[in-house]
């Protein structure tokens, strides 16, 4: 049975794989936390790999705290940019398939209309650099390889911004969120289940980059009400300009993510962000 390494496993999109992994008895997952493979360290994930050979990787280990990444430039890179080259000069020497995750931040928000995969990549934050540096070895690798670029990612792990809106209703009766920055958000069993589903599509590699996210575009301020409506909570929430709630790290102010080739490549079919977003709710709620 073919066998895939699952970085970070503990985070929120290892957490999203791991939960649906009964899904797709025809692969075995193996799941790694940072403790056990750290992707900076070669030598964790030979470790592993004499323990426990595998075909693929799954990387879903990052450093994902943006604003902290102003102050952090080097952890971000270390994590971001250093750990996946190391990853791919493993996958490379022993012709492993990796699967990669990149994000909407590699963006800088200006154009009009949706960001294709080719679009010139000028990231505003340091997180975004890092990550986009990533991206570009990614894209020099020779092992079979392939990059799911994902915007808004939420899901019922980890700290996500569904679970912080759920959590800041139960205390606030009013709640400012941002009404200018536009993208689609991205529930990640649902994309946890599309890569899974994807492995062994014939043209899976044929592309180094495929975007994945869930329409139509919305605004964080629009999203934050349909969590509010979907828990029946009181709480108001308000629109506010991002240039009333100044962050450290620069934001896009468009992030749309065009998914036709992911689409169209890999015949998928990617539901609304409305219905996935009713479903993750369900099952925080079930949780609770
Ligand atoms: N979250 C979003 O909104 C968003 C949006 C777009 C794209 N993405 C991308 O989606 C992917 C998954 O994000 P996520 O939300 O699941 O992130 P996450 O919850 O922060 O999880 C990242 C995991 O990576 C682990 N990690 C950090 N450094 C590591 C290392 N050197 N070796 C091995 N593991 C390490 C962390 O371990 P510890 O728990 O021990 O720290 C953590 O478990 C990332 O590539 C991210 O850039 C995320």
């Amino acid at each position: 049975m073919p066998s895939y390494l699952v970085t970070g496993s503990k985070g929120q999109l290892g957490q999203c794989f791991h939960s649906i992994q009964s899904e797709f008895p025809q692969y075995q997952l193996l799941f790694a936390p940072q403790s056990e493979v750290d992707i900076t360290q070669v030598q964790t994930l030979s470790n592993y790999f004499k323990k426990h050979p595998f075909e693929g990787i799954i990387n879903c280990a990052a450093y994902t705290q943006v604003d902290q990444a102003e102050t952090d430039t080097d952890a971000a890179r270390k994590i971001n940019s250093d750990g996946v080259r190391t990853l791919i000069k493993f996958a490379d020497a022993k012709s492993l398939k990796l699967i990669h995750f990149s994000t909407d931040f590699v963006f800088d928000g200006t154009k009009k209309g949706e960001y294709l995969e080719d679009d010139q990549a000028t990231p505003l934050s340091n997180y975004g650099q890092s990550k986009r540096e990533g991206e570009v070895f990614l894209e020099k690798a020779n092992c079979p390889s392939v990059n799911f670029r994902v915007s808004w990612l939420y899901s019922p792990f980890g700290k996500n911004f569904v679970k912080t809106i759920i959590k800041t209703c139960q205390s606030k009766t009013v709640l400012k969120v941002v009404d200018n920055q536009f993208g689609k958000p991205t529930n990640g069993i649902d994309l946890a289940r599309a890569v899974l589903s994807c492995l062994k599509h014939p043209d899976l590699f044929k592309n180094k980059t495929y975007h994945f996210a869930q329409g139509p575009q919305t605004t964080w301020f629009d999203f934050a009400r349909k969590i509010t409506q979907l828990i029946g909570s009181n709480c108001k929430v308000e629109p506010i300009s991002s240039l009333a709630y100044p962050t450290a790290a620069k934001r896009p102010p468009n992030s749309a993510l065009n998914t036709q080739r992911i689409e169209n490549t890999l015949s998928l079919n990617i539901r609304p962000w409305e219905s996935a977003l009713e479903e993750c709710i369900k099952r925080i709620r079930e949780n609770e």
